[in-house]
């Protein structure tokens, strides 16, 4: 039977890192209470658009598998904050790692999208249909954050990741996974302003509302992760102490901590980068299994665990068991364009592209009605 093997991860983490102490500047927060109630310390903003983001982790995805684009030929790319929805993102990536003809697809499931990808590209490769894929999970949350609601804007980073899945007759790559969603729930976790629903109504691209009701979020979290996880060990047949490494999404370190809790899974085999990065989300999955490798805490025939949990309330766990590749096979040489400017600066830009809009009145009480 054929299976979809991880050969090959890369990451891309802007150079800019915005601290709670840099946020405390523009907004009415802390370190303690930031570290407190998320485990957050810091965060990446980008200075370039979400392709080239995309585009360094893809190379160096595909530098780590020791292939080239060319061989790639299918490109799943999850995100949620396209630079264009039309064209999409991924062709954008086929055509910069040269990887024509390969079939290219966008999937938005919020931050469950690069997990979404990684179901869709095993199902592919395992029926036949593909050979050979790069799986993505990118996200350019700065310029679309609202720099005025604290509440937000201290949970969010960028960043980019990307694996490539290759066809093997060994029994290796996702095993099972659960995917399912809180559709019901779904209101509770909205960012307004980001769809047609909103063109011609004098809404700014950009200006955006955050409708995140926290406390509810968080309870669906720990409970579609947690139960997600149960339904995949079931399914195979694993109890918690088969699993070598959990590899969660990363939105709160209680989050995290609780999902571990109910999945009776010690916190010492559980990663966790949230720190450093905050919640990337379809990046945040795939930027911490490229750096649990890179910690040598994934080895040869490791049994991994993948829970995830996004808007819509989308949520997953995926069963992995990998391979023998733990170093990359060789090293990218391509790298983002040189950055000359503070995180602070970065998103002074978007600040003031908001208040340009208010005193133009364009977006005086954008969303009323809507
Ligand atoms: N700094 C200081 N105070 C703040 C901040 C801030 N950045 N943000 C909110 N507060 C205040 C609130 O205004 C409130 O004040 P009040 O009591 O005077 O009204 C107080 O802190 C407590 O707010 P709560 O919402 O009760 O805080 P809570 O402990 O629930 O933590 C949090 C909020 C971190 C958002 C939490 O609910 C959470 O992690 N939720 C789930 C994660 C989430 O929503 N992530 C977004 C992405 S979703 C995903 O990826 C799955």
């Amino acid at each position: 039977m054929t299976h979809a093997a991880i050969t090959g991860w890369g990451k891309c983490l802007p150079p800019a890192v915005l601290t709670n102490q840099d946020l405390s500047t523009i907004l009415d927060t802390d370190d303690e209470w930031v570290v407190s109630r998320t485990g957050i310390r810091e965060r990446r903003i980008s200075h370039v658009g979400l392709e080239e983001l995309a585009y360094v982790a893809s190379m160096r995805a595909l530098a780590a598998a020791g292939v080239e684009g060319s061989s790639i030929d299918l490109i799943v790319f999850g995100t949620c904050s396209h630079d264009d929805q039309v064209p999409n993102m991924a062709s954008g990536i086929q055509a910069r790692i040269g990887a024509q003809p390969a079939a290219a697809l966008d999937i938005n499931t919020a931050c469950t999208s690069f997990l979404y990808g990684l179901s869709i590209a095993n199902a592919l490769i395992r029926t036949g249909v593909v050979r050979r894929a790069l799986v993505i999970g990118a996200e350019l949350i700065s310029p679309f954050m609202d720099w005025t609601d604290r509440d937000v804007a201290v949970l969010f980073g960028d960043g980019a990741a990307a694996v490539v899945l290759e066809a093997t007759d060994k029994e290796e790559g996702v095993l099972a996974e659960k995917l399912g969603c809180f559709g019901e729930s779904r209101d509770i976790l909205c960012v307004q302003g980001m769809g047609g629903r909103y063109a011609n109504h004098g809404v700014l691209y950009g200006v955006t509302r955050w409708q995140f009701e926290g406390q509810e979020i968080f309870k669906k979290a720990v409970a579609g992760m947690s139960g997600a996880c149960q339904d995949t060990l079931a399914r195979l047949n694993l109890k918690p102490d088969d699993i070598d490494l959990v590899v969660p999404h990363q939105a709160n370190l209680r989050i995290i901590e609780a999902v571990a809790r109910k999945t009776h899974v010690p916190m010492e085999r559980v990663f966790v980068n949230i720190h450093r990065y905050g919640n990337m989300s379809a990046a945040t999955v795939a930027i911490a299994l490229c750096e649990a490798i890179e910690e040598g805490r994934v080895g040869a025939g490791s049994l991994l665990m993948l829970p995830g949990f996004g808007g819509g309330l989308s949520y997953s766990a995926h069963v992995v068991r990998w391979g023998n590749r733990t170093t990359a096979l060789r090293t990218s040489d391509i790298e983002l364009p040189p950055n000359e400017r503070c995180a602070l600066e970065l998103i002074q830009d978007c600040l003031r592209r908001k208040t340009q809009a208010s005193e133009r009145g364009t977006a005086k009480q954008p969303f009323a009605g809507l």
